[in-house]
């Protein structure tokens, strides 16, 4: 399918997409059986690089890699602790792993990073998140969320709230999603922090609604509420979290349609009442749950694509 996994935009059509989530939900079900997967990573090295903080991300796809067999080598603070305080450059960096390594999953804070390693890799690269570009694999256990839940992507209507601007996981959903039919976009968030989803869509017929409020957005019964928090780290506007509209609570999920669902990439800090989670519309921990079968499937197929060379 493709030797690195740096964009969503690698995916270039819903059938793409299909067959990929059908081999994750084989990849699931084997997981689930007593047989387990196969162990296509024994023998091999895996280094886990990650230049920004990192809880989920990194633990999926260690995780992953050690169930089908693989080893690990991972520096979860390489801000601090690789040869790039000493000046290396990151290309330097990701040759010198690519001749250590098996594969090389990596998070930088510089968009733009993951496809300058795809450049020098020889080996599989998969993009982590590079700064406010691009999280591809959260796209990825997103869409496949939402896929398993509504049992196909088309004719729905997604609500995207908060900081949309910086963060990267509405970049890369953005890209996947824009590829079904009859998506309507309905985004809140103040101004500043705004984006135009036609830089990431590049077929026509994606509609995209502004909406002031949370209020206004849970008026229409959206089929997704896709919540994102402040990306303080990335930038200065540090009023954000007084502002109602971006504070979602039991009541209003409550108003929602029954067969909606409320999604977050995670960390999530209090653009969530904690009541949410109890909600069987929350479906934040089953996204953490399934990104552990994409990155599995992914890792796969990867690697199948390295020995084709
Ligand atoms: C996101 C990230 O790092 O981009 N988290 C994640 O990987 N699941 C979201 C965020 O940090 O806000």
């Amino acid at each position: 399918m493709f030797k690195h996994f740096i964009s969503a935009s690698q995916f270039t059509s819903s059938e793409m997409l299909e067959k990929f989530f059908e081999q994750v939900r084989h990849t699931e079900t084997a997981c689930n059986s007593i047989h387990g997967v196969l162990p296509t990573a024994r023998g091999k090295v895996m280094a886990s690089w990650y230049a920004e903080p990192s809880t989920r991300t990194r633990i999926s796809h260690e995780t992953a890699w050690l169930k089908m067999g693989g080893s690990v080598t991972s520096t979860a603070d390489a801000s601090s602790m690789s040869s790039v305080v000493k000046g290396e450059s990151w290309t330097d960096s990701i040759k010198t792993l690519s001749e250590l390594v098996d594969i090389i999953v990596a998070r930088t804070p510089r968009e733009g990073d993951a496809a300058n390693a795809a450049t020098v890799s020889k080996v599989p690269f998969i993009n982590a998140g590079d700064g406010c570009g691009e999280h591809p694999t959260q796209a990825l256990l997103d869409v496949y969320t939402i896929w398993k839940h509504f049992g196909s992507a088309n004719n729905l209507s997604v609500g995207l709230v908060g900081d949309l601007k910086y963060s990267r996981t509405v970049h890369s959903l953005l890209m996947l999603l824009g590829l079904y039919e009859n998506i309507t976009y309905h985004l809140v968030g103040p101004e500043r922090l705004m984006i135009n989803p036609g830089e990431y869509i590049k077929r026509p017929g994606v509609h995209f609604r502004v909406h002031r409020t949370i209020d206004d957005l849970v008026d229409i019964g959206p089929d997704i509420i896709y919540m994102t928090r402040n990306q303080q780290e990335r930038h200065a506007v540090m009023d954000y979290y007084h502002h109602k509209w971006h504070h979602l609570n039991g009541k209003q999920v409550e108003r929602l349609p029954k067969r909606a669902i409320v999604m977050h990439p995670l960390p999530k800090k209090m653009e969530i009442s904690p009541e949410v989670d109890k909600d069987p519309r929350a479906v934040y921990w089953q996204q953490v749950k399934n990104g552990l079968f994409v990155r599995m499937t992914l890792i796969r197929i990867l690697l199948e694509e390295k020995t084709c060379d």
